[in-house]
C-alpha cells in the first residue's frame, strides 16, 4: 500500500507541477516547423540570449541547418509541460539534401532558450530519409485515452530499461507487440509487423549510456532521450551524438526511432 500511494503521490506531483501550457509548447513546435520549411529562424518565442548546438556542437543558429530552407515531409511533435520542453522528428527526403533530424527546444519563461539538434544525413548511421519517410508514416502515434495514459516515471522508466540493456543483459525491458524499431531507414517490423523485433542483442562489451536528457509527453506515451552513444562509432569512444524517439503504450514500448551521428561513413561498420 506504501508503494501504491507513493506512486500517486508521484502522479499528482507531476500533474500539479505543470509549467507549461500545453498550447504554448504546440504553438513553438509549429514555429519551428515553419522556420526550418522556410530557412528563417525567426520564430518569435526565441529570445536574443537562446543557445544553439547541432550534434552536441554550439554555433550560431545563422550557420546552422535551420537557417537553409528544406522540405518538411513529415514531422511528429512531443510537448512536455512538466520540465517546459519539446521534441519535434523530422523527415526530409524530397529536397536536394535529405535529412532526418531530431530536435529538442527548452523554455524558460514560456520563451525558447536553448535549441539542440541531431541532425543526420547521407553516411550517418543507416541513413536513408525515404525509407525513414516510409515507415514513419505508417505508425499511429496518437493521442491516447486519458483514462489509458501512462505516468509519466513509467514512460521514463521503459525508455531507460531499454537503453540501459545495450550494455547490461540483465535488464528487463517492457518490449510491447508488437515492437519496431527505426534506425536510420531500417525498419525491423518490415517483414514482421505483428511481433516484437525491437529486442537488441547484447552489445559484446559492457558500456553506459551517459548525458541523458529527456522529453516526455504522457499524452501520446511518447519519450525521446538525448544521449552521447559510446560503442558504434570506433573513432568516438566517449560517445556520438544520438538519440531515441519513442512510443510507449501501457507501460510497454511500441515504436523505437533512432537517429545516430557518424564521424566515418556508417560509423566505420
Ligand atoms: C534509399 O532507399 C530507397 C528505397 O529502398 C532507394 O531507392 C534509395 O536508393 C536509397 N537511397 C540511398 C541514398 O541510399
Ligand atoms: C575521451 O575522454 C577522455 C577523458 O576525458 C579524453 O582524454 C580523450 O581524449 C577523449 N577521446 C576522444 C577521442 O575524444
Amino acid at each position: 500500500m506504501l508503494s501504491l500511494s507513493l506512486l500517486a503521490g508521484v502522479a499528482l506531483a507531476s500533474q500539479a507541477s505543470a509549467a507549461c501550457s500545453r498550447a504554448m509548447l504546440e504553438e513553438a513546435t509549429a514555429a519551428y516547423i515553419k522556420a526550418q520549411t522556410d530557412g528563417l529562424p525567426n520564430m518569435a518565442a526565441l529570445t536574443a540570449g537562446a543557445t544553439y548546438a547541432e550534434n552536441d556542437t554550439p554555433m550560431e543558429i545563422q550557420k546552422g541547418v535551420l537557417s537553409q530552407s528544406i522540405p518538411i515531409d513529415f514531422s511528429r511533435s512531443l510537448h512536455d509541460t512538466t520540465e517546459c520542453a519539446t521534441f519535434t522528428e523530422i523527415s526530409s527526403s524530397t529536397g536536394k539534401h535529405p535529412y532526418v533530424i531530431h530536435t529538442r527546444m527548452l523554455f524558460t519563461d514560456d520563451k525558447i532558450s536553448s535549441i539542440q539538434s541531431v541532425v543526420s544525413d547521407d553516411g550517418d548511421w543507416l541513413f536513408n530519409a525515404t525509407k525513414h519517410l516510409k515507415w514513419n508514416s505508417q505508425e499511429n502515434w496518437g493521442v491516447i485515452p486519458a483514462a489509458k495514459r501512462d505516468a509519466r516515471e513509467v514512460i521514463k522508466a521503459a525508455g531507460d530499461a531499454y537503453l540501459d540493456s545495450w550494455g547490461d543483459g540483465t535488464v528487463v525491458v517492457p518490449y510491447g507487440t508488437p515492437c519496431a524499431r527505426l534506425e536510420g531507414g531500417e525498419y525491423t517490423g518490415a517483414s514482421k509487423p505483428m511481433i516484437n523485433t525491437c529486442t537488441m542483442p547484447l552489445f559484446p562489451l559492457p558500456f553506459k549510456i551517459t548525458n541523458r536528457r529527456y522529453v516526455i509527453d504522457e499524452d501520446v506515451g511518447g519519450l525521446d532521450i538525448f544521449n552521447d552513444f559510446p560503442f558504434i562509432d570506433t573513432t568516438q569512444p566517449n560517445g556520438t551524438s544520438s538519440t531515441n524517439f519513442m512510443r510507449v503504450e501501457g507501460g510497454m514500448l511500441r515504436y523505437i526511432h533512432e537517429v545516430t551521428v557518424c564521424a566515418t561513413k556508417n560509423c566505420g561498420r
